[in-house]
């Protein structure tokens, strides 16, 4: 077992009388994706800057772990480490994308020629090799971005934060950011991710936190949060009429969608709720042509779990798979 690559205890932080953290547990597997989820004003961005060593903690934090060292006592130690991708682009407007690159290399102490193969390749790899001398002002939304992570790229970190990478980018250029993520996980590297979108912490995290009042209010993989929540289903269908009406009457709390001669059951899709309604199947001797589960997506845990309408849990959850 490796030490995780990130781990806080009871991570604290207020501002005057506002608590914006009030005791948070996380801990990330090295070469994993992490998401934290939370509405606007949660305190996504508070973490991050936490534990990236740009903000501190409140002294009666626990102990937070970053890279395999103390955040309080070896905070150079952990920026050697780490990259960081703001959620405000860091990208100078009035210097060209190479310079931007050159720039963030002088500031990792790189030997000029070392900073120019560095540049060279990294501008290549997030294709803006067209676009490198010309004035990053100039640039769309997702160029910006990609010049911003391939900055945050120059020193070679092991664990990088990216808050609210893909904000504000269209369809293709935010899948463009996922495959770059991607082969970043593939690489070895940690990263810590928020975001907006539960679509893209669906497709990338291996574990999601959402926040919610300062507090984790559930964690776990994307399948287990929806797990969390009512509104799971399993849908039967079937291609005779007689099959299902007695399979209507032999389950109950059934909703009927006669035009497809399909039921509906609630069910939160464990093998044992499936098993118990294929066995009641099964003794009103009918078998379905289809069964299918349906899990509800991570929108539903999300309004859930951050002040919806629908049943929240209340205990903070921790879900071990
Ligand atoms: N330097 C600061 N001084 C005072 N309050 C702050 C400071 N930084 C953040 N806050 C407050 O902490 C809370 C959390 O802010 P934070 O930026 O971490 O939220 P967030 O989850 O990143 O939100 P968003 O989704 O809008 O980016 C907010 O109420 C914010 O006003
Ligand atoms: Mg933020």
């Amino acid at each position: 077992m490796t030490d995780p690559a990130i781990a806080a205890n009871g991570l604290r932080k207020s501002y005057g009388d506002k608590v914006v953290l009030d005791g948070v547990d996380l801990s990330v597997p090295e070469g994993t994706v992490f998401s934290l989820l939370g509405p606007n004003g949660a305190g996504k961005t508070t973490a991050v800057k936490i534990l990236s060593t740009l903000v501190s903690p409140d002294p009666a934090s626990g102990e937070i772990r970053v890279g395999g060292h103390d955040l309080a006592a070896e905070p150079q130690a952990i920026r050697a480490k780490i990259g960081v991708t703001g959620q405000f682009s860091a990208v100078d407007g009035l210097i060209t994308g190479e310079e931007n690159m050159l720039l963030m290399a002088a500031l990792h102490h790189l030997p000029k020629r070392d900073g120019l193969r560095v540049a060279a390749e990294l501008l290549e790899r997030f294709d803006l090799v067209d676009a490198a001398k010309k004035p990053a002002s100039t640039y769309s939304g997702g160029m910006k971005r990609r010049l911003d992570i391939a900055m945050t790229l120059v020193g070679d970190p092991r664990i990088i934060f990216l808050d609210e990478p893909t904000t504000g980018l269209d369809p293709r250029s935010r899948h463009t950011m996922w495959q770059i993520i991607r082969e970043l996980v593939t690489g070895g590297v940690t990263v810590f991710l928020t975001t907006q979108y539960l679509e893209e912490a669906d497709q990338l995290a291996d574990r999601i936190a959402v926040l919610n009042d300062g507090r984790i209010a559930a964690q776990g993989t994307a399948e287990e949060l929806k797990r969390l929540i009512p509104g799971g289903h399993v849908r039967i269908r079937f291609s005779d009429p007689t099959a299902y009406r007695n399979a209507a009457s032999a389950l109950r709390e059934v909703t009927r969608d006669e035009e497809a001669l399909a039921l509906q059951i609630p069910s939160d899709g464990t093998q044992r709720d499936l098993r118990s309604i294929l066995d009641r199947l099964h003794s009103a001797g009918v078998e379905a042509d289809e069964l299918t589960v349906h899990t509800p997506d991570l929108d539903d845990v999300f309004f859930a779990l951050t002040g919806g309408t629908a049943a929240v849990p209340d205990q903070p959850k921790e879900i071990v798979g």
